[in-house]
């Protein structure tokens, strides 16, 4: 069965870190693995606007040893011109993995029902999953072991980033605490999945409408844009005066009340003095750069992985 990241539990607890330590040994040796030698090409294709996962992607499978194939979604107008089943065939043809950043959760799916190679979300409305990868990559580096470690997200709980967090984080062991307002609570059923891997990993889940709360000794602590792509018709509503995020703001008062050496995290891109106070991005505790940095190789440690997966047959 081909194996696929189109949700951060895709992962289980035992492989995710098996990624992880890879992750890190690929960082340590840039150009240790070359699964892609040929080269390979893998289809990387864009619907939403990216910066960092399209340089990432790119360097990534060329230190793979394989063929960065970027596709623009505009011009493949995937499920518009042709069905998503029938392009997903098409370029299962061609190509040995397919990383795809697009809206609806749905599309990816039908991507990877009809692909026959390993389809790795590169972002959905609902899923983050390898900036989750880069995140807790980025925690183990600053803070150590996962399991049992505390991280906050304060702001848009209804967003990918939350739902990342909830699902990656639980699936490490760790006490993720979501700050949300009651208008913009995670999906219920992503919400069961993580009380149901937490479950399993010795981790838990709490989502409260009062930041202190949420942030309250934290160890890490991550925000994200209060205006997802898709959604810039209603910025006015998420930023402006009235935000219902307001409360939620990353700012250099509620970064106190994580612990004294907290670090600050955020995927990128930023507004500061929105949800994030230049203060805290700015600070010595930021880890944002690293964050940026770890895509590339949390990356290229799954995408190895999911391949050596399907060439097994496992
Ligand atoms: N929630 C943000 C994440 C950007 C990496 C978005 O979907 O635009």
């Amino acid at each position: 069965m081909t194996r696929h990241l189109l949700a951060d539990d895709d992962l289980t607890p035992a492989e995710q870190a098996t990624v992880l330590d890879r992750a890190l040994a690929l960082k340590a040796s840039r150009h240790a693995e070359r699964p892609l030698e040929g080269p390979q090409a893998v289809a990387i294709i864009f619907d939403k606007p990216t910066l960092r996962t399209q340089l990432s992607f790119t360097t990534g499978v060329a230190e793979l040893g394989g063929y960065p194939m970027v596709v623009d979604g505009n011009l493949a107008q995937i499920g518009t011109r042709e069905s998503v089943a029938d392009v997903a065939r098409v370029i299962g043809r061609q190509v040995s993995a397919v990383v795809w950043r697009t809206h609806g959760q749905d599309r990816i799916e039908e991507m990877a029902r009809h692909a026959g190679v390993p389809v790795v979300n590169a972002l959905t409305d609902d899923y983050h999953p390898c900036q989750g990868l880069a995140d807790l990559l980025t925690i183990r580096e600053h803070r150590g072991e996962l399991a049992g470690q505390h991280l906050a997200y304060v702001g848009d709980g209804d967003n990918n980033m939350a739902h990342t967090y909830l699902l990656a984080g639980a699936t490490a062991g760790m006490h993720v605490r979501i700050g949300t307002p009651a208008s913009h609570q995670p999906d219920a059923g992503v919400l069961a999945r993580a009380e149901a891997v937490a479950a399993q990993t010795g981790g838990s889940v709490l989502v409260t409408a009062d930041p202190v709360e949420a942030v309250a000794d934290a160890g890490s602590v991550a925000t994200d844009t209060w205006v997802s792509m898709g959604q810039e018709d209603e910025r006015s509503g998420r930023q402006g005066e009235g935000s219902p995020f307001a409360p939620f703001a990353l700012s250099t008062e509620l970064f106190a009340q994580a612990a004294p050496d907290a670090i600050a995290l955020h995927c990128l891109p930023a507004y500061r003095g929105v949800e994030i106070a230049a203060d805290v991005i700015d600070g010595p505790r930021s880890v944002v750069w690293d964050e940026a940095e770890n895509r590339l190789h949390a990356q290229k440690a799954v995408l190895a992985f999911l391949l050596e997966q399907h060439r097994d047959g496992t």
